[in-house]
């Protein structure tokens, strides 16, 4: 039995983290996106890097500065995000999406600045590729962990998502919760498998809620000897 985070425990796995919001773009000056600061993808990137994977960390626009020994990738929209992603799935051994995509993006995005003429404005969005839903399914060796923003009802919505979208783990974040979500240094999060709950985590610093993520994937890992 290994303990907590061990620093050799994932020596030899290349591990894919996303993290950050998508910013879409509406014309040269203006975009969309949302409130994810970066910081439960950096700590997850930085805490694998700890335990000796190969780490590479695609981003989203965030202020967080690039954690040690990690391999950076700066995008900003969803459809860069999923050619970064899907450009590297086949070297990856451990995939955890904990970014925010945007669910959808401008229909078109305005050449040039969008003049003000009419008392309102009515700006067409269209879905997004599912990023992880697309994983799941091109997915071979690869361990893959998704994440599910929720307000209500997270054990249900949570368990929905993984299975739609064939993750081997879920991070259930009540992100209405005190304590939890997109800004802060801690978090409360609901880890669940296939079968169901795994681990319901008490609040704890996001760096906790990785190493204790990190270790969860290990155990279950097939590349990893136990
Ligand atoms: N995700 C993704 N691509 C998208 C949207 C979401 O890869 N276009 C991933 C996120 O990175 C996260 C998981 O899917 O790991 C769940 O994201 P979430 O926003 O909670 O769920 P959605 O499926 O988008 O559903 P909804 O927002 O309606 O709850
Ligand atoms: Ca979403």
């Amino acid at each position: 039995r290994h303990f907590q985070g061990e620093p050799g425990r994932l020596k030899d796995q290349r591990v894919l983290v996303t993290a950050g919001g998508t910013l879409e773009r509406i014309d040269p000056v203006r975009y969309i996106t949302n409130d994810s600061s970066g910081k439960m993808g950096y700590a997850i990137a930085e805490e694998a890097v700890r335990m000796g994977a190969a780490v590479t960390l695609v981003s989203g626009p965030s202020a967080l500065p690039a954690p040690n020994g990690v391999e950076m990738v700066r995008v900003q929209s969803a459809l860069d995000m999923r050619e970064a992603v899907l450009s590297r799935l086949d070297t990856s051994d451990l995939v955890i999406k904990a970014a925010a995509v945007a669910d959808y993006r401008p229909a078109v995005v305005a050449e040039q600045k969008i003049k003000k003429k009419s008392d309102s404005l009515t700006l067409e969005l269209i879905k997004n590729p599912d990023i992880l839903q697309e994983i799941g399914t091109l997915k071979k060796h690869q361990f893959v962990i998704g994440f599910a923003a929720e307000t209500e009802r997270l054990d249900e919505h949570a368990l929905d998502k993984l299975n739609r979208k064939n993750c081997d783990l879920i991070v259930g974040n009540n992100v209405s919760q005190a304590g939890a979500g997109f800004s802060g240094d801690t978090n409360v999060v609901s880890i669940y498998d296939r079968n169901g709950l795994v681990e319901a985590l008490p609040i704890q610093s996001k760096k906790d809620v990785a190493r204790k993520l990190l270790e969860l994937a290990a155990d279950r890992m097939p590349t990893i000897a136990g």
